[in-house]
């Protein structure tokens, strides 16, 4: 049998058409376009997201037998608001999970409902990319169209809802929501209150692995496919990278390096991080997990090479950079482009380069641009072994890793041994196990087990390790020292 993966990612949906013993028989790749209509917004149009299907998918199955197509799965870029109306129509753009123009909404959240409150309802607090400020922002800005509002749900909730007729999310995406009571797996009847919302606007929850339906006749006939096919309710991507690179059961890591990036601890049972800094979620294999996610990384370096430099040679810019200099760059860089999630969750937060003299180099600011990434990483990886978890190795997925210096950057910054699995494919090919598993060929946490093979592991070099902790060091001050001035900055562009 086959089996589709969904990846519906923020500049692109990656589709991966996968057989029963996990090989990736064909992949395909539609962009589409991200608008930030202001500064700090960011917003994607449903219906491109749909469209992006109906041309991948039968572009994915040309010359093979679609009446093998035994399951899809979607892991979808996690907390975009898409709100429809009762005709399941869409109210407005989806505001995307690095959108940061809900900072009023958030200060209300964690500053006068309080954050214990809403950790106590939620296992989290409300950080600008979250769906319930979001909401909330909504209904204080676009009234007439809040009150219209019929189901609200996730991209890839989108998507399922296109292939099946049916209003479905899953745990590890309605976790990002704030509006889930993530240890008890059931919506939060305090949140929904609090945004003005009930259970019946909320679409049904599952878990990432069951099936939601079968495909509706249109989506069938459009995508060239049987009706039989089973949807699961799929994942958030990054509970669906971790499947796809066996991060399941207890204590596995996984890092990815993508537009965002983000670190994700698995975990059988429900944690809560104290302070918050890390978001407490339901997994996609039935658990739950920790996860850090920094708002710019692999961003970082296309906005650095093609916006900047106009220069889109990644490689040969990198090759510039020497070995020695490793460990021993003076120029540092702030990756905060979007403002920052975790840990500081700051929106104000900007991106900077600092330190750099006559001497310095382009070569210098592109290391310094991958190292601030690698230190931001580092800054996650810290408050989970701050909470004791140990963390003795992670694989590594995302765009980012393709790039061998940027693997060993972060290695040594991590001071991990990172392993790379074979089947790049994060979370598509995490999603395509979610629906094998819906269509009951192994359990999840088996599938995701047996289908990781590692291809090659980084290990950190002591002494590098140790250069760069000096760096890290130094790199913790910055943002500390910029941190009024950004908010000042934040007050006069209003
Ligand atoms: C996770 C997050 C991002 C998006 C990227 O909390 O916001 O990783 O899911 O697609």
């Amino acid at each position: 049998m086959l089996y589709i993966g969904i990846d519906l990612g923020t500049s692109a949906c990656k589709f991966l058409l996968v057989d029963g013993d996990g090989s990736v028989r064909n992949t395909v790749t539609k962009e589409y376009p991200l608008a930030f209509p202001h500064p700090g917004w960011s917003e994607q149009d449903p219906a491109h997201w749909w469209q992006a299907c109906l041309t991948g998918v039968p572009e994915l199955l040309a010359g093979f037998d679609a009446a093998q197509v035994a399951g899809i799965g979607v892991g979808g870029q996690m907390h975009g608001l898409v709100a429809l109306d009762e005709h399941d129509a869409v109210l407005r753009p989806a505001i995307l999970w690095n959108d940061g123009r809900t900072a009023e909404e958030v200060a209300f959240l964690n500053g006068t409902i309080g954050r214990e409150k809403l950790s106590a309802w939620t296992g989290n607090i409300a950080f600008a990319g979250f769906t319930a400020p979001k909401l909330l922002w909504m209904r204080t800005h676009e009234p007439e169209r809040f009150a219209r509002i019929a189901k609200v749900m996730l991209p890839k909730d989108y998507l399922v809802y296109q292939l099946t007729g049916v209003h479905a999310t899953d745990y590890s995406d309605a976790s990002g929501m704030l509006l889930l009571d993530v240890a008890h797996k059931r919506w939060s009847g305090e949140m929904l209150a609090l945004c003005g919302l009930t259970e019946a606007q909320m679409p049904k929850l599952f878990e990432s692995y069951a099936p939601v339906g079968t495909l509706t006749a249109g989506a069938a006939a459009a995508l060239g496919l049987p009706q039989s096919v089973t949807v699961c309710a799929g994942a958030g991507d990054n509970a669906a990278a971790a499947i796809g690179t066996g991060t399941v059961g207890e204590g596995r890591c996984n890092i990815s390096l993508g537009t965002s990036g983000t670190v994700f601890i698995s975990s059988d049972t429900f944690r809560v991080d104290p302070h918050n800094a890390l978001h407490a979620f339901a997994h996609a294999d039935g658990g739950f997990h920790l996860m850090g996610c920094m708002l710019s990384a692999a961003s970082c370096n296309k906005w650095w090479m093609e916006d900047i430099l106009h220069d889109g040679d990644y490689a040969a810019a990198q090759a510039e950079i020497k070995p020695e200099a490793l460990g021993r760059n003076h120029v540092f860089y702030l990756p905060y482009l979007m403002g920052e999630r975790s840990p500081i969750n700051d929106t104000n937060a900007r991106a900077t380069f600092t330190g750099m003299t006559m001497d310095s180099t382009r070569a210098d600011m592109t290391q310094a641009m991958l190292e601030g990434v690698a230190f931001a990483l580092r800054d996650s990886v810290e408050v989970a072994r701050s909470l004791g978890l140990a963390i003795p190795r992670s694989t590594l997925c995302g765009g980012g890793s393709k790039s061998p210096l940027w693997r060993t950057i972060l290695a040594n910054v991590l001071g991990l041994p990172l392993d790379l699995p074979a089947t790049e494919q994060g979370p598509g090919y995490g999603a395509a196990l979610l629906a094998m598993a819906a269509c009951g060929q192994q359990p999840v946490q088996d599938l995701a087990r047996n289908m990781l093979h590692v291809k090659e592991t980084v290990e950190p070099d002591p002494a590098l390790t140790a250069l760069y902790n000096a760096r890290y060091a130094e790199f913790r001050q910055i943002y500390p020292a910029c941190k009024t001035l950004f908010a000042n900055l934040a007050k006069g562009a209003v």
